[in-house]
């Protein structure tokens, strides 16, 4: 969700083909690139979506149809004003819920503390969402290219994952 230029995506797809690999993004100009590049490497595994975050978990996407959601760097609105933008909250994780298979995980990664703290308060009202670091050990090798900028500039990306339990 929020793809981005896609650099973590085509990795995500290029190491599992048995997978089918969905990204989205609202950014038409982002999508076109990554299509692009998506073409050069065949990866047959992988579909390019213009959608945003919030309608595809809640009416877009199928119900219980995802085994694995990565939301990886989404804009952390810091200003307090502007703090409602913010995708994560009790409402959408609850949407989260509808789309997810039953045991799916969401993997959450973001370069802001304050978000990050706030995303631990948000799940600690979801019993049905437990703490899951475990389930994206498969993938700590893959940055996006977001959290590659980060990284690079000395500021920590931090990782959440949460699985739904079946
Ligand atoms: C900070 S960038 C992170 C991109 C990528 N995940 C990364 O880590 O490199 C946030 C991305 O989310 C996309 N985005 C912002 N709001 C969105 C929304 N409501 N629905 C879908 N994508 C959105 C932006 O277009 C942008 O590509």
């Amino acid at each position: 969700m929020g793809c981005g230029k896609g650099g973590f995506t085509l990795a995500l797809a290029q190491r599992y083909p048995e997978h089918l690999v969905l990204a989205s993004d609202v950014m038409m100009g982002r999508l076109k690139l990554l299509e692009k590049k998506k073409q050069r490497r065949k990866l047959d595994n992988l579909e390019l979506l213009r959608a945003s975050n919030l309608a595809l978990a809640s009416f877009q996407l199928p119900p219980r149809s995802i085994d694995r959601i990565h939301l990886l760097c989404p804009d952390p609105w810091p200003k307090r004003h502007h703090r409602v933008k913010r995708l994560v909250c009790t409402d959408f994780v609850t949407r989260l819920t509808r789309i997810l298979k039953p045991d799916g995980v969401v993997h959450l990664a973001t370069d802001s503390a304050p978000y990050f703290d706030n995303w631990l308060e948000i799940f600690a009202h979801f019993p049905a969402f437990r703490a899951a670091p475990a389930a994206i050990a498969d993938i700590a090798d893959l940055k996006t290219d977001f959290e590659l900028q980060w990284t690079a500039q000395g500021i920590p990306v931090r990782h959440l994952a949460y699985r739904l339990q079946g």
